[in-house]
């Protein structure tokens, strides 16, 4: 059965596969709802979630969107929330597949996650605080389901899975210099890759948005041994703590790729004047930590001589990764699933080891 829902003020219909078992009547989503920008990022609450109705409309014929292509076409609602202190805020839409992401990862990691020889806390995002991040990367960047993502020091890899489901990239990849935090990573993709497999019989009812997607891919490495971007559009990196000698080699990098935009944590002062990055800033804002108060602004600049064209060249480090995801979810997470096991056997599965 094809049904259509709208959202909030959306008026776009989304495409439906139904869900077994699952009526067809007014369901809840939830939403997480975050102060307006012009409060300070240390307002920021994730913990306020509330849930509002999702209206079904009984929708006319149409194409579903295959699984491994499937873009969700929901926008943020407009509305605004008042909260138990009085404050209105902007009500941010987090896709179902990605909060089924996120509940995989907290059952995997605990709570805090980021486990490495540098204890359990690090910097990484709230989920609401990503999916604005994500929200401004769609408003700004041109930011789809044909981008392809690069996570510049992945860690346990929340970027890099949440934005595998919204928007859905083509690739999303992310290198990690610490074993201990790649293979958590690792282990949070194969429980992802598991639930998409485990979820596949219900595929035809489910609607686009909670269908979990695959084309992520983890590995554990050094960013230095690459010279350039290529073939990425959209490099992220939660960059807070990367000392100078790594700043100096990522802004020669990103000096000699096409890559067109740049998402991180640091602000023009550094980026632009002091390490030369070939950018202009775009836009930016507050966002706030997971297991801490601690809140960091995100800043998103454009590369100044940007022309729309496509990367066609590919640094030697990243060949291959289109051909992995392309392989479709089965392969992928066999894939996924020897690399873990080699690591039991044998310890670490470098690159080097697996494609020599
Ligand atoms: C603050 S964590 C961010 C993790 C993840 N990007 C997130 O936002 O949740 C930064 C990560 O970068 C990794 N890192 C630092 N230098 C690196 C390098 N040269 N190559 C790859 N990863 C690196 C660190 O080990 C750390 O896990």
């Amino acid at each position: 059965m094809k049904t259509g829902v709208t959202i909030g003020n959306d008026e776009t219909p989304l495409k439906r596969r139904k869900i077994k078992g699952e009526s067809v009547g007014d369901q809840e989503l939830k939403h997480v709802v975050t102060p307006t920008p012009s409060l300070a990022a240390s307002d920021i609450s994730e913990s306020v979630i509330c849930t509002v109705n999702r209206n079904l409309f009984a929708d006319t014929e149409g194409s579903f969107l295959s699984r491994s292509r499937a873009t969700p076409k929901r926008s943020e609602p407009k509305a605004k929330k008042k909260l138990i202190f009085g404050r209105l805020v902007d009500e941010i839409n987090i896709q179902p597949n990605v909060r089924k992401v996120y509940g995989i990862i907290r059952k995997l990691t605990g709570s805090i996650g980021g486990n490495g020889s540098h204890g359990p806390i690090y910097g990484e995002l709230t989920m609401s605080s990503m999916q604005k991040v994500v929200n401004l990367m769609k408003q700004h960047m041109n930011f789809n389901s044909n981008s392809k993502f690069i996570d510049v020091g992945s860690g346990i890899g929340k970027p890099n899975l949440h934005v595998c489901q919204d928007p859905g990239v083509k690739l999303s990849y992310g290198i990690e210099i610490e074993q201990a935090r790649w293979i958590l990573g690792m282990t949070c993709l194969k429980g992802v890759l598991d639930a998409a497999v485990k979820e596949e019989k219900d595929i035809d009812e489910a609607y686009d948005d909670e269908i979990i997607l695959h084309r992520c891919v983890f590995e554990c490495g050094d960013i230095r041994s690459a010279n350039s971007f290529n073939p990425f559009t959209h490099v992220y990196m939660f960059s807070i703590g990367f000392p100078p000698s790594l700043w100096i080699h990522l802004a020669a990098m990103w000096n000699s790729s096409d890559s067109p935009y740049l998402i991180c944590y640091h602000g023009p002062k550094d980026i632009i004047d002091s390490y030369e990055f070939d950018v202009v800033l775009i836009a930016q804002a507050p966002t706030s930590m997971h297991g801490s108060k601690e809140g960091h602004t995100v800043y998103l600049y454009r590369r100044t001589t940007h022309t729309g064209e496509e990367i066609t060249s590919c640094d030697p480090l990243f060949k291959n990764l289109d051909k992995r995801v392309d392989s479709g979810l089965h392969a992928l997470k066999d894939d996924i699933t020897e690399q873990l096991q080699q690591c039991v056997d044998s310890g670490r599965a470098t690159r080097g080891k697996r494609f020599k």
